[in-house]
């Protein structure tokens, strides 16, 4: 090799690795690697309207005296809408993404067969009552770190109270609602 053909190969080295530190550093801009505050895409009705933080995290009302006026036809329109793009809801109906959801009221977490649920899902004790899935559907993510339902939840009280009983109504021997509460004495 002649010194001509020794500064073209080491020139060649030398720009095949400034251009290999550019694409990373160009890549690097064009796709950032952190998650953004809001999601890209918001579907309505799902995202939380609230800003999140401590205030955003206070425990949820007991959902009990909102069943009691809870529209199971809206539940379902809600339904349709938001969950069965991966939640089958008919007696027997297939797993796709997630768990068909025949019968889940009252029945334990993790309630469908053979569905590969997340271990945190699964620890969960005890059965489904409605203010768990309360919880549940208000934030799968913080009623279960880190499981694979991707759903940022319903933000709306009476939305999640009609999904509920619509959800109840999945069984041939629905769970009784909660007893209708005393109305609270008046203050003045
Ligand atoms: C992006 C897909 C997706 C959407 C949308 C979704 N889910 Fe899920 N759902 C899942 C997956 C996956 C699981 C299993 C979660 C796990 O194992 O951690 C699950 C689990 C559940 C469970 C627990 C089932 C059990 O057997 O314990 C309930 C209840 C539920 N979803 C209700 C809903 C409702 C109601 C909606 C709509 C408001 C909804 N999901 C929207 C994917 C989804």
């Amino acid at each position: 090799m002649d010194s001509i053909e020794v500064t073209k190969v080491s020139t060649a080295v030398l720009v095949a690795g400034i251009a290999y530190f550019l694409t990373g550093l160009i890549g690097a801009n064009i796709v950032s690697p952190e998650r953004p505050a809001r999601p890209a895409i918001e579907i309505k009705g799902a995202t939380p309207e609230t800003p999140s933080g401590p205030a955003a995290e206070a425990a949820l009302a007991p959902i009990g005296p909102l069943l009691a006026a809870a529209d199971p036809a809206v539940g379902e329109a809600t339904f349709k809408k938001l969950c069965t793009s991966c939640h089958t809801a008919n007696a027997g109906g297939k797993a796709t993404v997630g768990p068909n959801l025949y019968g889940v009221v009252g029945g334990p977490h993790g309630h469908m067969e053979g569905f590969n649920y997340t271990a945190g899902l699964k620890a969960k004790a005890g059965p489904w009552t409605f203010d768990e899935l309360n919880e549940w559907l208000h934030k799968p993510s913080s009623y279960v770190s880190g499981t694979r339902m991707t759903f940022a939840g319903i933000a709306n009280d009476k939305s999640r109270a009609d999904v509920i009983v619509y959800l109840r109504g999945l069984s041939p021997n629905p769970v009784p609602l909660p007893a209708a509460e005393p109305a609270a004495p008046a203050t003045k």
